[in-house]
């Protein structure tokens, strides 16, 4: 079983919520997961000071491999002139030098990419072919047993209530050459609540094919949590078998004082077996009559 912490959009400055964070911290430590995701926006704006910030919290957290990537709010939105010439300056000095990323643990290989696009789309991102280039590069040498994950800030497919639901510019493009990567997971952050989502939400695709699932983590460490996690702090714990992926969204609970378990999405892995798992039905004979009558156009 491979464990994969899930968190976003910390926002060092001024909404950021110390308390959290440190119990953050500890559900780190006491998970102790395989992996930990911190899919962007680490900062407000972008400033020394809120980076800083952000380095001794990572430094201060238990030794686990971690895996980072920006959001738009790592780059600055005022100061013009860096937003032009150097956006991701200081990411780049106090969190990540590289921007786009290969991870590879034991029953996973982990790519990040920098989804910012601080002159063409600041709100809903974007992802350059060479960035795509790299993606498919990476994921080439998995192992068949290996679950292919793809990070990045933006939202490829709508939350469920819809709530800016202007998703990464150039998707279509973005999903068929994950598609041809076989890529199982896809994280991201940004919307500040949390939610799972699939490809096909965006492209229904013309063969029964599942499409790839999606996960959100809203505002772990902050006071800007939206829609339905208005003020509230979420993360994802995601635990993966040879033939199943959980993500079970966590939401911080102040009596409790800690993040508890508020939803479980379930998903077998590409090619696995569905047998022995409560709720489920192996080689349910009305599916070949469903192919059918799909291919007859009914
Ligand atoms: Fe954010």
């Amino acid at each position: 079983m491979l464990t994969i912490l899930h968190g976003s959009d910390l926002h060092f400055g001024r909404p950021f919520d110390e308390a959290v964070a440190r119990v953050f911290r500890e559900t780190i430590r006491g998970i102790s997961p395989d992996l930990l995701v911190l899919s962007g926006d680490f900062t407000q704006r972008a400033k020394v000071r809120e980076y800083r910030l952000a380095r001794e919290f990572l430094d201060s957290l238990p030794d686990v491999p971690t895996v980072v990537t920006p959001g738009n709010h790592d780059v600055p939105l005022y100061r013009v002139w860096e937003r032009v010439f150097a956006p991701l300056r200081n990411y780049r000095q106090f969190l990540s030098e590289e921007l786009d990323t290969v991870t590879r643990v034991e029953g996973a290989v982990v790519v990040s990419l920098n989804s910012t696009a601080p002159l063409r789309a600041v709100v809903n991102g974007h992802l350059t072919d060479p960035q795509l280039l790299f993606a498919a590069e990476a994921l080439k040498d998995a192992r068949p047993t290996d679950l292919r994950v793809l990070v990045f800030h933006h939202h490829l497919a709508p939350a469920p209530d819809y709530e800016s639901d202007q998703v990464l510019k150039g998707y279509q493009r973005c999903i068929r050459a994950f598609e041809k990567m076989k890529v199982d997971l896809i994280l991201g952050g940004h919307l500040h609540r949390s939610f799972t989502a699939n490809t096909q939400d965006v492209i229904p695709g013309k063969r029964k094919d599942g499409g790839i699932v999606i996960a959100h983590s809203g505002t772990t460490t902050s006071t800007r949590g939206r829609a339905r996690e208005r003020n509230k702090n979420t993360l994802n714990l995601i635990g993966i078998s040879r033939e199943w992926m959980e993500i079970t969204h966590h939401l911080y609970v102040d009596g409790a004082n800690g993040f508890v378990p508020m939803a479980s999405h379930a998903f077998p892995r590409r090619g696995g077996a569905l047998p022995g798992r409560a709720g489920t039905v192996a080689g349910h004979p009305a599916d070949d009559d469903a192919v059918g009558a799909e291919e007859r156009g009914e």
